[in-house]
């Protein structure tokens, strides 16, 4: 495999370095938490810093099938990130020439980790006048059956925030049964979601499917570098677990450790979080009403959701996103980032303070006025 830098790292905000940014709104979790806003109690030096379990510590996996009918701590892989165990799951399943499907936009190693190992891709594009839903029609009709392996969908998704409903997912689910592929299902968001409808974690559904899903989103960990892949198939989990021991043999003791205690703690930890993205959630859609130069459809889960200029905004898109950091030291996730034009972008409304999410929304319009044609 030859890789390539995504443009969505390269120009990430840590990479650009957080203090060149006053109101960062193209993050795409809540704010990143220390060890000590979690009222854990930690003690981790009498922590014994072994090889761990391969497939990851047992309190942590427990945590992670807690409350999914038929899924037992052993279905689970921990996996460094979710973005590990979405390169494990592709590297499994795909060889160059192989047909995949895809569903853009999307997180953009979804897309890039097949066409780096040269996959015959298929994808499915999201459209904002049908209101981002996935059209099951269309994967229907890309599925070559018998030669497709892997099917890729992301829910709740990034960077829209819409979300596949029940039917939708069994309806993808007997897709891949039938066509004897994989239902790749990122739920990274899953334990961000904002309608009263919680469908099931995917794996519970079909050995077929592979959930994944980490801490970084929700709980505000990314530095923790904790997700995992979820499967009831035995040959399948053999695979993962063959691929992570390749990468990495096991975990770091340390991150697992405290993922575990702060997924055993959900109860407490979670709530106030979702109280507060639903707030901002609520802020930000009653300002997008209050204008008319911008447009987006509110998002049902996570934290992020696809903004973009009215058709009949004559805009310098480029401009706008320079005067937007350079002048209002504000930043939002490109189009670009996602394969789509830079009239649209991700805004990312879970991560700043409040105060910092307020000016931000200000500078969308100051820079969009500055970039006027
Ligand atoms: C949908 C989705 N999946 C996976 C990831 C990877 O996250 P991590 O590796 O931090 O768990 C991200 C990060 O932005 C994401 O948005």
């Amino acid at each position: 495999m030859r890789y390539r830098r995504m443009p969505i790292e390269v120009e990430s905000p840590e990479e650009l370095g957080y203090d060149t940014i006053t109101n960062n709104l193209s993050e795409s979790s809540v704010a990143d938490r220390k060890l000590s806003d979690l009222g854990l109690d930690l003690d981790l030096d009498e922590l014994v810093l072994c090889y761990g379990d391969h497939l990851g510590d047992p309190v942590l996996r427990q945590a992670v099938a807690t409350g999914h009918a038929g899924i037992e701590p052993d279905h689970v892989i921990v996996t460094p990130g979710a973005a590990a165990a979405l390169f494990c799951v592709a590297t499994s399943l795909l060889d160059r020439g192989d047909h995949a499907i895809v569903v853009r936009t999307n997180y953009a190693t979804n897309l890039e980790t097949p066409r780096t190992i040269g996959a015959d891709l298929d994808v499915v594009d999201l459209a904002y006048d049908q209101a981002w839903k996935l059209d099951l029609d269309e994967v229907a009709d890309k599925i070559r059956p018998g030669t497709t392996r892997l099917i890729s969908v992301t829910c709740p998704h990034n960077p829209t925030g819409t979300m596949l409903g029940h039917d939708d997912l069994k309806r993808l689910v007997g897709l891949a049964e039938r066509a004897e592929a994989v239902l790749l299902v990122d739920e990274t968001y899953r334990d961000l979601t904002h309608t009263g409808e919680r469908i099931p974690l995917a794996a519970t559904l079909s050995p077929n499917v592979v959930s994944v899903s980490s801490m970084s989103k929700a709980y505000g960990l990314p530095g923790i570098r904790i997700g995992w892949a979820v499967t009831t198939d035995p040959e399948m989990h053999e695979t993962l677990l063959a691929a992570k021991e390749q990468v990495v043999i096991c975990g770091s003791t340390i991150d697992e450790h405290i993922a575990g205690r702060v997924l055993s703690e959900r109860k407490r930890i979670l709530p106030p979080i979702v109280a507060d993205v639903r707030e901002r959630l609520d802020l930000v859609d009653a300002w997008l009403a209050g204008q008319d130069t911008f447009e987006w459809i509110r998002p049902s889960g996570g934290v992020v959701g696809l903004v973009r200029f009215r058709e009949e905004v004559e805009v310098d898109e480029q401009r706008f996103h320079h005067e937007l950091l350079a002048t209002h030291g504000t930043y939002v996730g490109p189009g670009h980032w996602f394969e789509v034009s830079d009239r649209s972008f991700r805004l990312g409304f879970g991560w700043p303070t409040h105060a910092e999410l307020a000016a931000g929304l200000d500078a969308l319009l100051l820079a969009a006025a500055d970039a006027r044609r």
